[in-house]
């Protein structure tokens, strides 16, 4: 069986390139889809994660190609097709909910699957609020496979988010673009707002204000059709933060990521880890395509631990696994709050970080149902764990940038979900100077 191992690095230096952010790729196509004219997009992430989505609306009916200087340009369409074959989104919780939600308000009737990952993934949070619009869901146990049969009404959506989900949220808003009545979303506590800006950068009626109790409220007037756009499609932070963190725990190294994606809502890993000591510099910040972007230079740093409330959760959610690593290589215990939704990603992250470090030699502990301790062991020896992916891309990810600084090497089980969400990472980190190569046992 193919495995892959990584192992101790001498630096890790140089200017990565870091691929195109998931979140707005997803977005760009998705919007551009149902817009009127030609959207066009530099930067997308051709990652299967985002290639799925495209062929979804390829299979709906929409224009979709690559020019020649790597400009994606889709064409928009007032009606989608009905799809001849189930939407396979593979490992892809963002392209199925988002989808879902955009469909529920065309009179379509849709079967969805995935993988083995996204078909043990919760949909109940969508198909609940999508349902009281009078569409109609068939599942077995709330996950996927779904046969969605959507409707073309007027019942718009008014709910307050139970979950922290910028997915569950992006789905709501989507599946108003087609209601003149006015779809309104609560949010009480705030998570990424890639699709409130894309959509008003695409001419849609949005407005998003705090109420009384200091909460967001979003509202959406749909009907009016939305105007193609062009977008530049920063760095993936969530990428980047692989690379960030395998800088800050190898000896002598230096590298700059640049055009990095800033939003306010996704940066907790950046605030983190400088709370931990970590020499990261913004530069050059400025604003491409209504999102905040910044070039970062990284160096070597000695981290401590330290307490990290559940109130940064939503900004940082996908990068707790990497975050892990770094606090393995702190000096200190770091206990991390507010994790309850790591156990429902790719794979269990909660349960994955215990697991994952314990077999590299760190003390990593569950203290209650929504919180981890890791004792990090600073510069002392650890490693020689063999990890098991689960297809989740950043537990593979993760553990690769362990055993870049890692005494003993660090193995994973297969790598193949990386191509989720970041297909050139072996080759651009062992380009900076990581070891990382398959082996067969
Ligand atoms: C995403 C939202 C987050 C995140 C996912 C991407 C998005 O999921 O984990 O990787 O693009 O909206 P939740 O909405 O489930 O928190």
């Amino acid at each position: 069986m193919k495995k892959t191992i990584s192992k101790k690095v001498t630096s890790f230096k140089g200017r990565l390139n870091i691929p195109g952010d998931k979140s707005i790729s997803h977005r760009a196509l998705i919007l551009g889809a149902v817009a009127q004219g030609n959207t066009k997009v530099n930067g997308l992430l051709e990652s299967h994660d985002v290639l799925n989505t495209m062929e979804a609306l390829k299979k709906l009916g929409v224009d979709i190609h690559k020019e020649n200087d790597g400009t994606w340009v889709i064409s928009g369409v007032t009606d989608f097709k009905q799809p001849d074959s189930v939407i396979d989104m593979g490992n892809s919780g963002t392209a199925v909910r988002l989808l879902m939600g955009l469909l529920s308000a065309y009179p379509l009737r849709i079967q969805f699957t995935g993988d083995d990952s996204l078909r043990s993934r919760p949909m109940k949070r969508i198909t609940d609020p999508l349902s009281k619009t009078g569409a109609v869901f068939q599942t077995t146990n709330g996950k996927l496979p779904i046969i969605m049969q959507g409707i073309d009404n007027e019942i718009a959506i008014d709910y307050v988010l139970p979950v922290a989900s910028a997915q569950l949220k992006s789905a709501l808003l989507l599946s108003g673009l087609r209601k003149k009545a006015k779809t309104t979303v609560f949010e009480p506590i705030p998570c990424r707002d890639h699709t409130e800006r894309m959509l008003k950068a695409f001419g849609a009626d949005i407005h998003v204000q705090k109420n009384s109790e200091d909460i967001n409220v979003i509202t959406l007037s749909g009907k009016k059709r939305l105007t193609a756009c062009n977008i530049c499609v920063p760095a993936d932070i969530s990428s980047a933060a692989f690379a960030i963190v395998a800088a800050l725990i190898t000896k002598d190294s230096e590298i700059t990521i640049p055009n990095v994606g800033i939003n306010p809502l996704r940066t907790g890993i950046l605030d983190t880890l400088l709370q931990m000591g970590a020499d990261i510099h913004f530069e050059n910040r400025r604003v491409v395509s209504f999102e905040p972007v910044a070039d970062l230079r990284i160096k070597t740093s000695p981290l401590k631990g330290i307490e990290v409330c559940a109130e940064k959760a939503p900004s940082m959610i996908d990068e707790y696994p990497v975050l892990a690593i770094a606090a393995a290589f702190a000096e200190g215990e770091t206990i991390l709050h507010g994790l309850s939704e790591l156990k429902v990603k790719e794979s269990n992250r909660f349960k994955a970080i215990i697991e994952g470090l314990n077999k590299n030699g760190i003390d990593c502990m569950e203290i209650d149902d929504n919180t981890i301790k890791i004792c990090g062991r600073g510069k002392k020896a650890c490693g020689g764990g063999m990890i098991e992916s689960k297809l989740d891309h950043r537990i593979a990810m993760s553990f690769m940038v362990m055993g870049m600084a890692s005494d003993v090497p660090v193995c994973i089980d297969d790598v193949s979900s990386v191509a989720t969400s970041f297909p050139e990472f072996i080759s651009m980190m062992n380009k900076a100077g990581a070891n990382i190569y398959d082996y067969c046992d």
